[in-house]
């Protein structure tokens, strides 16, 4: 198969920014994708239902003329989190879930939830309006090493959350392991979980051996070759509970390259050519659209798109360096690497 059509796809977790970071992050998302949800770990975080309108707003300027993009908005959730706040999610017609990122855990996380047991009055109504919690779903606690951070995630926290709230419709963000593929397998159809490309082209190695790569530097952090591999096979193996989500995350080339590295990598330029990429070298480009364009938005209840877009078995070479904020460089995914599918 050198060419394939595909229903538009749709991302289900992003990082845009905010002020002149919009000017790069959105039309690069919108020229892939028909909607996004976008992530609210801005400074200060998004909190209301209020604040995500306006920062929709702030998204919508940037989208290029000729192309329509639907952002998608969610909130931040805080200790300070309201359980009114939720119901307002369940009649906005933009805001379609809420974020918990434990305190701490990653970039612009200090206001997250501090013991998840103190947010439960917000997690029953969450519960009862079925309005989706999307996890960051590692611990922080400082002795706990930072490959093991997830799988201690499923056992301390989510597996409680689950038979306290068998009913929560809930998206484990971002999955990196195997343990958190078998999890997500074993649960109920409200549970679904996201797959970043790097996760599923990359693994540990390529971010350590031969010297530091800070560029594949992204949390929950690249794991080993066998997890990658789980990854590759339930992301292609055709299950609605497995869908796209990029966690394509800005950050400045001095951000990345620096004594103290940010997380993130920056994949939407082009992030469906690396999906491709990752499923047709396990020869599954035919399980691409389920994956892309048509699992997350049933889980979202949201309608599925009926536009197309067609990729091609064609080689291009991944830009080395982009513009970013002002004068200011951006290296993305795989930069300066050639892959073998591009968009047509
Ligand atoms: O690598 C990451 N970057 N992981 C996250 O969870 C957050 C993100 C960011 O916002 O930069
Ligand atoms: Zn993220």
């Amino acid at each position: 198969m050198n060419t394939i059509t595909l229903i538009q796809p749709d991302d289900w977790h992003a990082h845009l920014r905010d002020g002149l970071a919009l000017q790069r992050t959105v039309p690069d998302l919108a020229k892939q994708f028909s909607r996004a949800i976008c992530m609210p770990n801005l400074v200060p975080p998004v909190k209301t239902v209020e604040e995500a309108e306006a920062y929709r707003e702030r998204v919508m300027a940037h989208v290029p003329e000729g192309i329509a993009f639907d952002p998608r908005m969610v909130l931040y959730f805080t200790d300070q989190t309201s359980p009114e706040e939720v119901k307002k999610i369940k009649e906005s017609a933009h805001v379609n879930a809420i974020k918990l990122y434990p305190a701490g855990a990653t970039t612009n996380s200090d206001n997250g939830v501090s013991d998840i047991r103190k947010v439960y009055a917000v997690i029953e109504q969450l519960e009862e309006q079925q309005v989706p919690l999307l996890l960051h779903g590692e611990v922080t606690h400082h002795h706990v090493d930072i490959f093991d951070r997830e799988k201690r995630f499923l056992d301390e926290v989510l597996s409680p959350l689950l038979q306290q709230f068998p009913n929560l419709k809930l998206v484990l963000e971002h999955i990196t392991t195997s343990e958190a593929a078998q999890f997500v397998l074993e649960q109920g159809r409200n549970v679904a979980a996201t797959i970043t490309p790097q996760h599923l082209l990359f693994n540990r190695n390529d971010m350590l051996v031969g010297g530091v790569k800070p560029h594949f530097y992204c949390l929950p952090i690249l794991k080993r070759q066998t997890h990658q591999q789980t990854l590759l096979e339930v992301a292609t193996s055709g299950n609605p509970k497995f869908f796209l989500g990029t966690d394509s995350a800005p950050h400045s080339k001095n951000a990345k390259e620096n004594a103290c590295g940010c997380a993130g990598c920056y994949s939407a330029p082009t992030a469906i050519e690396l999906y491709a990429q990752a499923f047709d070298q396990v020869g599954r480009i035919d399980r691409l659209e389920g994956f892309a364009s048509l699992f997350g938005a049933d889980f979202y209840g949201l309608p599925r798109n009926t536009n197309t877009i067609t990729l091609v078995k064609e080689e291009q070479t991944i830009p080395t360096s982009l513009d970013y904020l002002d004068g200011e460089q951006i290296i993305p995914l795989y930069a300066g690497k050639t892959i073998q599918w591009r968009k047509v």
